[in-house]
């Protein structure tokens, strides 16, 4: 494993050099390696350079097959790199390993169990400019800092450690939208924090208060990542002080604050729920459909769940009708909903006092965490059934509520606010025991959201 790991990053700068020759419509050959432009683009230590007839011996040594003609997909030499968690071996040729991997079921990363990892998180409070103030416990005076160091270990596979460079591998080129409310900017940030181990992302873009409309741009992989807020991801009115005091929303049409922006984007991460528990008058068909909690208007009462059902279907169907129809193809993945953890009152001392995961079957997802992700499920479920009759459009569902729900230790609690105990324990401190705290169990999300992308990629090859 860990020749492999080094055969990796020894490869690196090779694969670099393939693909922007390939780019420049270069023929290959090795000897002029050292002149290609891609080798400047960045400064390599000139270790890499000392490397450089190591890593093409070894190039051949494995007999990585040399690129495809096509343009859109990863040279084969990277398959290597895909395929991290299976060494490569003399005698089968990753082609056949490739295989192996699809033939297998898919890992079920649902279940399991959180394991205590020395390593801890990629990152830290202040290695990355990125993370919301709230949510940054570190630099908000958290003490305890135990939450960090546990890994989830899925019961019947092992989940490898996010590893940055593959990420950007797989996004080479492509942009990733996170569309949502704040789980999915925290799952945002949580994926920006770890990616900028690896490459500096610049924000080229930002609009509307709290950082609702964000875009950063890769440079080193031409990669956009954006976040777009859309709570509902439905078109609607949010309640305000100047508008409205409930929330209107039109349950068939999407947002068109991302919609509009589907067409340039390659791969778009779903996350939302919270959002459907406050007061709403809903709306089908330009008439009303009904209210959630809402005294004072004369509307029937349809609770959440059927309504956040329908703006999935509605979000889901658009990206697929309207991607699937130019045939560019799309990957989109639904992250469930994830669980908060009050004990008690918000703004009370002590609201999400726990300092260690729930053991496993200490814990059960019931009630309406269960009932919110399994719907999430079915929609994904239905979904992929649409999304069948086209080609290159992949949904999936990033099931996170149950390794979510096993961690009523990850929240900011009272350190939302900068050293809440400053002037000692207060009756009353504002808690957040909803969101969560960067570096944490965020950081297993985008785990998992590697390996769907992995699997994908890898498919693909096997399809091709
Ligand atoms: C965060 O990481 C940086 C770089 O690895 C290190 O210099 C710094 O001391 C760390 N800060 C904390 C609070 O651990
Ligand atoms: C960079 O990525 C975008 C998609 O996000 C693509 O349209 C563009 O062609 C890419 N640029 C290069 C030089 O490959
Ligand atoms: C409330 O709605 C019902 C049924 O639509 C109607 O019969 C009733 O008159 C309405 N009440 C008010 C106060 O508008």
């Amino acid at each position: 494993m860990e020749k492999s790991s080094k055969l990796h990053s020894v490869l690196r700068p090779e694969i670099r050099d393939s693909e922007s020759r390939r780019e420049m419509g270069v023929s290959s050959s090795f000897k002029d390696q050292s002149h290609t432009p891609s080798l400047t683009r960045k400064p390599w230590p000139y270790t890499i350079y000392a490397l450089l007839p190591i890593a093409i011996f070894l190039l051949f040594f494995y007999r990585l097959p040399l690129l495809p003609p096509s343009t859109d997909q990863l040279p084969r030499s990277n398959r290597l790199i895909l395929s991290a968690s299976v060494p490569p071996s003399l005698s089968s040729s990753s082609f056949s390993q490739e295989e192996k991997i699809v033939n297998e079921a898919p890992c079920d990363y649902t279940n399991g169990k959180w394991v205590r990892d020395k390593l801890g998180p990629l990152y830290n409070g202040t290695t990355c400019g990125t993370i919301k103030e709230g949510q940054n416990c570190i630099t908000h005076g958290r003490a305890d800092l135990g939450y960090l160091y546990w890994r989830w270990k899925p019961r019947q596979c092992k989940l490898p450690r996010f590893d940055p460079n593959t990420f950007l591998q797989l996004l080479r080129n492509k942009h990733l939208a996170f569309v949502g409310d704040s789980m999915a900017r925290n799952q945002l940030e949580s994926l920006l924090c770890m990616l900028a181990t690896a490459s500096t992302p610049n924000l080229v873009y930002r609009d509307g208060e709290d950082n609702k409309f964000r875009r950063w741009h890769f440079a080193s992989h031409n990669i956009t990542i954006s976040v777009y807020w859309s709570p509902f991801l439905v078109r609607g009115v949010e309640k305000s002080k100047t508008g409205p005091d409930h929330n209107e929303l039109y349950l068939d049409h999407v947002d068109e604050k991302w919609g509009n922006d589907l067409e340039h984007i390659d791969m778009v991460v779903l996350s939302i729920g919270h959002w459907f528990l406050h007061p709403a008058v809903y709306y089908e068909d330009d008439e009303v459909l009904g209210c959630h909690y809402c005294p004072g208007l004369n509307h029937t009462e349809i609770g959440f769940y059927g309504v956040l059902r329908k703006a999935l279907k509605t979000a889901l169907k658009t990206i697929i009708e309207r991607k699937g129809a130019n045939g560019k193809g799309t990957d989109a993945v639904l992250t469930t909903f994830s669980p908060s953890h009050f004990e008690g009152d918000w703004d009370k001392a002590g609201a999400c006092p726990k300092t260690q995961p729930y053991k496993e079957g200490e814990k059960v997802l019931e009630g309406m965490d269960a009932d919110l992700r399994n719907i999430e499920v079915e929609e994904v479920e239905a979904a992929k059934g649409i999304a069948k009759q086209f080609q290159g459009l992949r949904v999936e569902v990033l099931d996170v509520t149950k390794l979510s729900l096993m961690r009523p230790d990850g929240h900011p609690g009272p350190y939302m606010y900068p050293f809440p105990f400053a002037n000692g324990v207060q009756e009353r401190v504002q808690n957040d025991c909803v969101h969560w705290c960067l570096p944490g169990p965020v950081d297993t999300w985008n785990q998992i959201l590697l390996e769907i992308m992995r699997r994908w990629q890898i498919q693909s090859w096997v399809e091709e």
